[in-house]
């Protein structure tokens, strides 16, 4: 929660700066004070008189207002938060925080903060990709400057890509973490995760891989991140962004998803959710198969790979506190949850049914399963980040136990 934060809302000129009202409806009930300074081209967009209904505080955006700086100097009114937002980011006001330009109060004030600063990008695909964009955010981020996003999809240019400014309880979320350090009871602990699928290679061009999308995997690193932990996100090939916050290491193959996990160091907490191939190709060739006409097709032989879950769950003291496997079934899906979690040597399982009928696989809803020594818990069916959040909520819970309990379980 936001409660007692005091939040700088600098809202600038771009289509996505409609979003900055849902955002602030979601800052206030979260109990956060929000206070907006407008751009001139901000107000192109949203008008002042919307900014000041929802955050029932006037709203700053002349400079030279001989009242504004009587009342509240620019410097003061920069000062006087705990943390700035922009949103949306542009492209022009990026460009001019990355040039130390103070030409307008919004500028002025970003110059002339001693708070963090989080930014919400939203553009043009082009101008995004555009190698000044890219330069400008390089520098930003080298100074410190907080982002979050922007994500891909659909944009009102018509345009498909990344630019589009996240949602307005993404941002929130992301405030929360930077400005409310009591909600993050995971500080100090590190967590390695695994998602989505691996790739096996039967030559330079082809593979054997499955269909994970890898949405459980990230909301998990992207949870866990949100509670403080320090977390590397070891993913396999997937289409989704990285989730922010979070180290992710992108890998193919189920042995570079092992030496990735390995060479995180020493973790507290390891989640498995990768969907790691059972089997490799035993003598993958260096150039590509050639098919000869008339030729049968040619054998693959196979060769398990490494079990992470297994290799990460062995006793010794490199250890992480806590190791947690997931179970995909099609049947008996808690009966062999209990069975896997002791062959496997992990602490809890997540097991969830993907049966086709479910549609868990590339779904965005899960039922699961919380399988530990202690007993079964039947969680109702919800979306993959509900079901991280509460996964992450329970880790958390599991650290803040005392030991004796913890060995109980
Ligand atoms: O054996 P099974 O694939 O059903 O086990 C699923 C669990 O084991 C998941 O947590 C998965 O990430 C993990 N796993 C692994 N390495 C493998 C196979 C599975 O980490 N080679």
């Amino acid at each position: 929660m936001l409660k007692g934060k005091r939040i700088l809302l600098v809202v600038a000129g771009g289509i996505a700066a409609f979003k900055a009202l849902e955002l602030i409806r979601r800052l206030r009930e979260r109990g956060a004070a929000v206070r907006c300074v407008l751009t001139e081209a901000g107000a192109k967009f949203v008008t002042p008189l919307s900014l000041q209904a929802l955050s029932e505080d006037r709203v700053y955006g002349d400079m030279f207002s001989l009242t504004d700086e009587s009342e509240m100097g620019h410097i003061q009114l920069s000062r006087d938060a705990d943390l700035l937002v922009v949103v949306p980011a542009t492209a022009d006001l990026l460009a001019r925080m990355a040039a130390g330009l103070a030409n307008d109060l919004a500028s002025t004030v970003l110059l002339a903060t001693d708070k963090p600063v989080l930014v919400a990008p939203a553009m043009n695909v082009r101008m995004w990709t555009h190698a000044a964009t890219v330069a400008n955010v390089e520098t930003l981020k080298r100074r410190g400057i907080h982002f979050v996003g922007p994500t891909e999809g659909a944009m009102a240019c018509n345009e498909f890509g990344p630019g589009r400014m996240s949602e307005a309880a993404e941002i929130a979320d992301a405030i929360e973490r930077l400005v409310a350090p009591a909600a993050r009871p995971l500080a100090g602990r590190r967590a390695v995760v695994t998602s989505g699928p691996t790739r096996e290679a039967i030559d330079p061009v082809r593979y054997i891989s499955n269909h994970s999308s890898g949405k459980q995997g990230h909301a998990i690193a992207a949870a866990l991140a949100a509670l403080g932990a320090e977390v590397t996100l070891v993913s396999g090939p997937v289409a989704i962004a990285d989730p922010p916050g979070v180290k992710t290491v992108a890998v193919e193959s189920a042995d570079q998803m092992l030496a990735a996990c390995q060479q995180a160091g020493r973790v507290d907490i390891a989640v498995c959710a990768a969907a790691v191939a059972d089997w490799k190709v035993a003598r993958p060739t260096g150039a590509k198969i050639k098919k000869k006409p008339g030729a049968p097709p040619p054998g693959l032989e196979l060769t398990p790979n490494p079990d992470i879950l297994a290799t990460l769950s062995k006793p010794g003291a490199g250890r992480p506190a806590l190791v947690v496997g997931f179970a995909a079934e099609t049947e008996a899906v808690v009966a062999n949850a209990i069975d896997k979690r002791q062959r496997k040597g992990c602490d809890w399982i997540v097991a969830n049914d993907v049966s086709p009928a479910t549609g868990t696989f590339g779904g965005d809803r899960n039922t699961v399963h919380l399988v530990s020594a202690a007993g079964v818990e039947d969680w109702p069916t919800l979306a993959k980040d509900e079901v991280a959040r509460r996964l992450a909520g329970r880790i958390a819970l599991h650290f803040a136990q005392p030991p004796k309990a913890e060995a109980a379980e």
